[in-house]
């Protein structure tokens, strides 16, 4: 892994349709991708990588029939209780990136104990984001700025050490997978500049190797910044 990739962020998409294909109702693709969360996550530990972003529930998924979210809330719940201890003795940091004012009371206590114990490590910062919007985001951290009446003017650092990822490097590569091509909500500021990889894999499918791939690919990428592909090659 070159060291400039310190963050992948990954919009986990397509659980419902591997359901679908296999004549299975969408809680077992919900299942199927837990599943494979577990298995990036210990990849991703692995190779090293510092800050690992999944979207896991956004804020417009509320909208989902009211059976899948709940099933969605208990899976949740269920996964982080079970894989707590491991995450922490793998010197996993995790933090939960989004709304939690709707979150039911078992789960948040859940969350604030994950991150509690898990607060001082140091390995992988596990971050999930749950009730999460992009869009979302940057108008709370605006109201916030307004309460406050610090700020005359803000400017891009002052507006980014209010949104929830501060202190983050923005993610320098966002992986999607299912075949959709848009980010759907999801690190709309910090994306400004990140590489996107879309794959038709269906999340349940995705293996480690294909972040490999998804890395080797990121690893190819110029990345000008504005700059041309001269200027980069002058300071080499
Ligand atoms: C992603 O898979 C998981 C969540 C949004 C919670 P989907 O449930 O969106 O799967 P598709 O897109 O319907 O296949
Ligand atoms: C986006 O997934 C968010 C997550 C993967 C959690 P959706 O599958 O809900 O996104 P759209 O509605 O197809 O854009
Ligand atoms: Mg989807």
């Amino acid at each position: 892994m070159q060291k400039t990739l310190q963050h992948i962020g990954i919009i986990m998409d397509g659980n419902g349709r591997w359901a679908k294909k296999r004549f299975m109702p969408r809680v077992f693709g919900h299942i199927k991708g837990a599943n494979t969360l577990k298995k990036i996550v210990e990849h991703c530990n692995h190779i090293g990588l510092k800050h690992l972003t999944v979207f896991a529930f956004g804020r417009e998924n509320w909208q989902r029939p009211e059976e899948e979210v709940s099933l969605l809330m208990k899976l949740m719940l269920k996964k982080l209780n079970k894989e707590i201890d491991e995450l922490h003795n793998k010197n996993a940091k995790i933090q939960f990136i989004g709304d939690r004012s709707r979150l039911n009371p078992e789960l948040l206590q859940a969350i604030l104990l994950a991150e509690d114990i898990t607060k001082h490590n140091n390995g992988l910062n596990f971050n999930i984001c749950l009730d999460y919007s992009g869009q979302h985001d940057i108008v709370q951290a605006i109201n916030t700025i307004i309460k406050e009446g610090k700020h005359k003017q803000i400017t891009e650092s002052i507006l980014e050490s209010y949104l929830y990822t501060e202190g983050m490097p923005n993610p320098e590569l966002i992986i999607r997978t299912s075949g959709e091509a848009r980010l759907s909500n999801f690190m709309v500021w910090q994306s400004a500049y990140s590489e996107l990889y879309f794959t038709n894999t269906f999340w349940p499918d995705f293996k480690p190797n294909e972040l490999d791939c998804a890395i080797a690919w990121y690893n190819n990428r110029e990345r000008r910044f504005g700059q041309t592909s001269e200027q980069l090659k002058d300071k080499e």
